[in-house]
């Protein structure tokens, strides 16, 4: 018998929900009274919404968050999160997100599976801290080893946005993302994202700089610099890596 059956998957998706909410109470440990939250996206970051949430009922803990994307701002606001925004508060107090990769040294970041790169990036650099949960499946040698690297582009023009990147900057693919009735994935911002894969991402630096120059790029994946704290979660408890 070929592929996997769902009594194999079952007992994986247990343990990485597990992975999930361990690493999401360790972050939420870190939220006090009257902080101003960057609300991350993602399955990961939606676990933790939940925890903060009961934090806030069983605690009256009083915050104010801004969600990172529709999806999450519906979530913590049906679950009796205050929201704000940048006119209430332009810095935040820490930010929570969860990331597609981790590269172990650095802790660089790629991020946007969920299509939420550009709201997170805006928020993880208005947060004075930035956690980031993950399970230890994420942490990699090489950045782009496990997952492609999302860009967010204008829809006008985005075949010539797919062949300079390509061609300049050397993506093997850059596929427009699809949902599942074929039609172009659009983010909350209205752009597409085109998923593209690198050979394993040796100086994340210079490609960040070159991908942001092609104009109609709004933004890309790669998070540099910006990690506080990373909490990984796996077999063994929950470890904690800094630089
Ligand atoms: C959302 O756009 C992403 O950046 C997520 O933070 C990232 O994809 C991790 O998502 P999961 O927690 O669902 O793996």
């Amino acid at each position: 018998m070929t592929g996997t059956s769902s009594e194999d998957i079952s007992p994986q998706r247990d343990a990485q929900l597990q992975f999930k909410r361990e690493a999401a109470q360790a972050a939420v440990k870190y939220i006090e009274d009257g902080m101003a939250v960057g609300l991350g996206s993602g399955t990961t970051a939606s676990v933790m919404i939940d925890a903060l949430a009961a934090r806030v009922k069983n605690e009256n803990l009083r915050i104010r968050a801004i969600p990172t994307s529709e999806a999450s701002g519906e979530q913590a606001r049906r679950l009796g999160i205050t929201l704000s925004d940048f006119v209430q508060d332009p810095i935040l107090d820490i930010a929570i997100d969860g990331a597609d990769e981790v590269d172990r040294k650095s802790l660089t970041l790629i991020k946007g599976r969920g299509g939420a790169l550009l709201r997170e990036k805006i928020v993880a650099s208005a947060a004075r801290k930035f956690i980031v949960i993950v399970d230890d499946r994420k942490i990699v040698d090489s950045l782009g080893s496990r997952m492609p690297l999302p860009i967010e582009v204008i829809p006008w023009g985005w075949e010539r946005i797919q062949t300079l990147l390509i061609s300049k900057i050397g993506a093997r693919t850059a596929h427009p993302r699809t949902e599942k009735d074929g039609r172009i994935y659009q983010t909350d911002n209205h752009n597409f994202i085109l998923d593209c894969v690198f050979d394993p991402i040796t100086d994340a630096t210079s490609l960040a700089r070159d991908i942001a120059a092609i104009t109609g790029v709004v933004d890309h994946g790669l998070f540099i610099d910006m990690t506080s704290e990373v909490l990984v979660a796996g077999q063994n408890g929950v470890a904690s890596l800094r630089r």
